[in-house]
């Protein structure tokens, strides 16, 4: 039997994944669930914590839940540890998107200025966890969902005495998806090759059952078809950068593709309706009145206003694979080790993974595409330099990280966006 402790249980996205559980009890038997939260979130856990137990009660699931602010003391004797904190909330991710739109850059949580600070508060507290881990519960595994889930995810494996880390974003699960429904095939039918890092993910090929189907996939993103999650709209691809690249872009690419755009974009959705967190803001507040109604036993619809909607079946399909040893295939963020050539061993890639008991076997890439090769070799010096800063509270490595950043760059901008930045997050950033 199986004992999952879930970081950041409070979160409204806890339904999706206790229904994940729910749903997989045939094949994948999760007997124990603890949702852990800090002071802060406990009146938030309360609520979710209750409806969690409607949720397995209805369903008449073996689970024992339980919640509880002793992280320690709910890491023991467990399998499978997954996190979907927040450091700082969403008020600090409306400060790293607000900001850097500010100055003129993009505002976003996980990409530009915004996403590095994230990085900052969060790689100290995930290091902790995953040292906790490797004293309390050695042998379980660390599915990162916290963003930016790419460059923690190579934190923790750098920085910490845990090593059973696998990093997990929707964004390839989602593709996969909506790959599907463009060519009406069942998914499993579906192999999208993906090659990259964390939301700079692209599909170089597209198969069903064998058969490249890749530009049958790229002429309906011609035609306008948009498989953005609810957080990003999606501005459509022009014709010669689909021919000319032939690879599927991920959502995230409008923001190094489009800047300039974008940044009008989201200025303009900015000023009508506050940044995105404000937004989210209020779709949590309305999740948690309906959440608080006894009535409720499932998950609600609304959830799926949320850009990490379905985030739970990448989630509970990687520790069914581990624990049952299935071998099938998988996208996650794991260890370069050579699988892609152009980047260090140590490096953190998003590729698609075999997945068995003992982790993700990632599946050999060799060199990168050209077109693609000089953006990701340097983001992936970007957040090498992001990390480097995380670690020594140094003002100096945080400016070359911003400089290396194709969204930032802009040497003489620098100081300014920093010291907002810092000044914003002070609190959260013990280490600067
Ligand atoms: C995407 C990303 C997630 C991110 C989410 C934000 O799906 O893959 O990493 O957390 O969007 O969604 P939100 O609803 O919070 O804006
Ligand atoms: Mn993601
Ligand atoms: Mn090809």
């Amino acid at each position: 039997a199986v004992k999952v402790v879930i970081i950041g249980g409070g979160s409204s996205y806890t339904p999706e994944i206790i229904e994940g559980f729910i749903q997989r009890q045939a094949t994948f038997p999760v007997r124990e669930i603890v949702l852990v939260d800090i002071e802060e979130g406990r009146d938030k856990l309360d609520i979710v914590g209750r409806l969690a137990e409607r949720m397995i009660q209805k369903a008449g699931a073996d689970i024992s839940l339980r919640w509880t602010l002793n992280r320690k003391e709910a890491l023991h004797g467990a399998d499978f540890v997954s996190t979907q904190i927040r450091v700082g909330g969403l008020a600090a991710r409306a400060l790293d998107e607000r900001i850097p739109l500010k100055h003129g850059f993009i505002g976003q949580e996980t990409n530009g200025a915004g996403g590095l600070f994230k990085a900052f508060r969060t790689i100290p507290v995930l290091i902790e966890l995953a040292n906790e881990m490797a004293e309390i519960c050695p042998d379980a595994w660390l599915v990162n969902f916290t963003n930016p889930a790419g460059i923690v995810t190579e934190a923790v494996l750098k920085h910490s005495a845990h090593n059973k880390v696998i990093g997990v974003c929707n964004i390839p699960f989602n593709m996969r998806n909506s790959v599907a429904e463009i060519l009406q095939t069942p998914v499993e039918r579906v192999g999208i090759e993906f090659i990259g890092l964390n939301h700079f993910v692209f599909g170089r090929h597209v198969w069903v059952d064998g058969i490249d189907r890749t530009d049958d996939v790229l002429a309906a993103l011609n035609d306008g078809t948009d498989y953005s999650p609810a957080n990003i709209v999606g501005l459509g691809w022009s014709e010669s950068f689909l021919k000319s690249l032939r690879m599927l872009p991920n959502p995230y690419h409008q923001y190094y593709f489009q800047t300039k755009d974008v940044l009008k974009k989201d200025l303009a959705a900015y000023e009508q309706n506050g940044t995105r967190a404000e937004v989210v803001q209020q779709v949590e507040a309305q999740l948690f009145e309906k959440y608080k109604d006894i009535e409720l036993d499932v998950k609600p619809e609304e959830l799926e206003q949320r850009g990490g909607a379905y985030y739970s079946d990448a989630a509970c399909n990687l520790m069914d694979s581990i624990y049952n040893d299935r071998g099938d295939i998988q996208t996650v963020n794991t260890l370069n080790r050579g699988t892609i050539r152009d980047l260090p061993d140590d490096a953190v890639i998003e590729v698609n993974a075999v997945i068995t008991k003992s982790g993700p076997r990632p599946i050999a890439i060799g060199s990168l595409p050209l077109p693609i090769k000089g953006l990701i070799t340097n983001l992936k010096t970007f957040e090498q330099l992001a990390i480097q800063a995380a670690i020594s509270g140094s003002y100096h490595d945080a400016y070359l990280a911003c400089l290396m950043n194709p969204l930032i760059q802009d040497e003489k901008k620098i100081d300014s966006l920093l010291r907002e930045l810092f000044d914003a997050h002070e609190a959260y950033l013990p280490q600067f």
